[in-house]
């Protein structure tokens, strides 16, 4: 079976993610950079797509992939992952970031943590961060178990 993972990162974290879940598959799976790519998606009988969270939502280009291809995705094998700062309120967001009609027909889901790097961020995000979020040093908390789950779980539908 022909996996695409298609995912949108703003500061590389879920194309990292991406990569090691690609890795992770036994079989090949081609990866999509949906700020450059344009994946034919005939070519795929499953698709991954990943995106993180930016103040509750997924960014507009994730949302508009789900947009125009929301019919051709519920006929494929479907997965979808985020990648989000606030572990407490993963299951929510993810439950709530892609159009409910692709979640409820995903066959895997999950998130797969998140990474921030401070020094990326101009003064006034660094602020909102260390305000909001709490969010005072730059860390990387990637969840490698949670991509093997998926894929794991991925292969067996
Ligand atoms: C300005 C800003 C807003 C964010 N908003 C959220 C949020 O609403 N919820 C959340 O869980 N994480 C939030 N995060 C954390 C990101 O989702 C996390 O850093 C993610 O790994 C970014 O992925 P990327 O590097 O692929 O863009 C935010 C991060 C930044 C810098």
């Amino acid at each position: 079976m022909k996996t695409l993972i298609a995912y949108v990162s703003k500061h590389s974290c879920t194309a990292k993610c991406a990569r090691l879940l690609a890795q992770s598959l036994r079989n090949p799976a081609t990866l999509a950079d949906l700020a450059r790519d344009n994946p034919d998606l005939a070519e795929y009988e499953g698709i991954i797509l990943g995106a993180p969270l930016y103040a509750g939502s997924i960014p507009s280009r994730a949302k508009a992939f789900c947009r125009h291809n929301l019919a051709r995705l519920k006929e494929k094998k479907l997965g979808l992952f985020i990648c989000c700062g606030l572990e407490d309120q993963a299951q929510a967001q993810l439950e709530s970031a892609f159009p409910p009609e692709l979640t409820r027909h995903a066959s895997a889901r999950a998130s797969f943590g998140g990474a921030i790097d401070l020094e990326r961020q101009n003064f006034l995000v660094r602020t909102l961060l260390r305000k909001l979020m709490k969010i005072t040093e730059s860390y990387e908390a990637i969840d490698r178990q949670s991509i093997q789950d998926f894929a794991r779980q991925w292969e067996q539908v």
